[in-house]
């Protein structure tokens, strides 16, 4: 577990933030801690370091429980950590915290590990109203909106005269109370000596747990002032408590995320049927048709036309590119391919310029020099093809022995004919030939051709 390493002066002003993680994800049902279920192509905790790290050039700190391990794998060095031992509730949460950020920083931004829409814009009018009622001696800010659906949050509490009096959660409220439509995201600012003074005034409720929302009640107790700011796009404070909540919050992510690149560019025939995750990029005047799914830390170059129904998965594609219905893992397409209908592309596939791949083809950890041509049914795996070499319909390089992988090689203008069996470990010349349905079990020399089963090399006319 890191700590805090000393300030530069200019963070110093800056707020401390702390990102609560360590409560059970019960109700997603799942093995895999609430926070590092993926959204968009990101586990759910990076929303919240980005979001901390765009807002603070501090690094977070992170109130991690039984997920330990694996959100510290995730996220690194970028955050500080802290345990939780017994999950007692958000206030015992922040009180992890107090020992690593005490008379560190005047203010302490809060907020929970579940909520990937909130906004940078949110977050800065957070700070900024913070800013304010610090200046007038107040002492917590906070974050609220309205929703017709209050399903599980706290309910703002405010007085005839409109100022916020407590936050009470659903389980503890009155009748009236529970009618209430302004809302408690989980998003505070706190001026941060009385932050750390006051947690030790919050009480064990009924349920057994120390609730930071208390702290409103308690600020309000001692004259203290309290200021919220409603934001106007609820949205936003979507909460991720079950799966339901995880799929609606991936539609809003979607739409956010195709409107970004519409926006920079790219057309999106139907961006209600096209999936880009977060960490994609993607160039001027592409196209993507319907059922494209870009993934992982896939780049997209300009011009080109992708789909429909294509999964491109790492993989980097130049400009000009056309690619259908098609299966991209882990390759690399230089500028002008074109792939499918009914291809896949699987790790360490590199097709260079102009290289034409038609119909159920396969390629595997191999590179395909510039013009290859491949137009129909075939596999080629752990293979060096020089430049426009003519791979006919139904070659394969028979790579495999039972035990060991072998290498096929093939030199430029090399022209491979229908339904040739290439058994690895072998060297096909430049500008060599092999006939329809041979079997190639030993070395073409250059400009040679290889015709029969097994393959024999022709002897040249005189
Ligand atoms: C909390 C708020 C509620 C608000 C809602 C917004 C409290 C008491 N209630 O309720 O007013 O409307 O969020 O989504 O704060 N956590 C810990 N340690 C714990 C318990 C929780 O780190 O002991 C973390 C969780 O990992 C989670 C966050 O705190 O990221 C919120 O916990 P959760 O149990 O989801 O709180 P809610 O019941 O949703
Ligand atoms: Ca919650």
């Amino acid at each position: 577990m890191s700590d805090h390493q000393p300030l530069a002066p200019d963070q110093e002003a800056a707020a401390d933030v702390v990102i609560l993680a360590a409560g059970d994800s019960t109700r997603l049902r799942s093995k895999v801690p609430k926070v590092l279920h993926p959204l968009a192509g990101r586990p759910l905790i990076e929303y919240s370091v980005r979001l901390a790290e765009a807002v603070s050039p501090k690094p977070p700190l992170i109130v991690v429980g039984r997920n330990a391990d694996a959100l510290m794998a995730q996220v690194g060095d970028r955050a500080c950590y802290v345990h939780q031992e017994q999950r007692l509730g958000t206030g015992h949460a922040v009180m992890q915290a107090r020992p690593s950020l005490q008379g560190r920083s005047q203010s302490v931004l809060v907020f929970y590990g579940d909520m990937p829409l909130v906004t940078q814009e949110s977050m800065q009018q957070l700070l900024a109203l913070h800013a304010s009622n610090r200046a007038q001696g107040g002492v917590l800010s906070l974050l609220t909106f309205e929703s017709g659906n209050p399903r599980g949050f706290g309910r703002i509490v405010r007085s005839s005269a409109g100022d916020v009096l407590a936050i009470v959660e659903e389980a503890d409220c009155t009748p009236p109370q529970r009618m209430i439509t302004e809302l408690n995201p989980g998003l505070y600012c706190y001026d941060a000596d009385w932050l750390w003074r006051s947690l030790d005034l919050i009480t064990v409720s009924p349920k057994g747990e120390y609730y930071l929302t208390d702290l409103v009640a308690i600020a309000v107790s001692q004259g203290r002032q309290v200021l919220a700011h409603k934001v106007s796009d609820p949205v936003e404070m979507l909460g991720i408590n079950t799966r339901v909540h995880l799929a609606e919050a991936e539609a809003v992510l979607r739409t956010r995320i195709n409107h970004r690149w519409m926006e920079a560019g790219v057309t999106l025939t139907d961006p209600a049927a096209t999936y880009i995750d977060d960490t994609v990029e993607i160039g001027r005047d592409t196209v993507l048709l319907p059922g494209v799914h870009l993934r992982g830390q896939s780049r997209i170059g300009e011009d080109c036309r992708i789909g429909p129904n294509t999964t491109v998965v790492d993989t980097v594609v130049g400009d000009g590119c056309r690619v259908q219905y098609a299966v991209l893992e882990q390759a690399a397409l230089e500028d002008h391919v074109e792939v499918g209908p009914f291809a896949h592309l699987r790790k360490g596939a590199h097709l260079a310029s102009g290289v034409h791949m038609g119909n159920f083809g396969e390629v595997k950890n191999s590179y395909l020099g510039p013009g290859v041509k491949m137009g129909h049914f075939s596999y080629i795996g752990d293979a060096t093809i020089g430049q426009e070499v003519n791979v006919g319909a139904g070659t394969i390089t028979c790579n495999y022995d039972g035990s060991r992988k072998h290498h096929t090689t093939i030199g430029d203008h090399a022209f491979i004919g229908s339904d040739t069996m290439l058994v690895a470990p072998v060297t096909i010349g430049a500008g060599a030939r092999t006939g329809a349905g041979s079997v190639v079990t030993h070395d073409v020399p250059p400009g040679e051709l290889a015709l029969g089963v097994p393959a024999r090399i022709r002897p040249r006319a005189e």
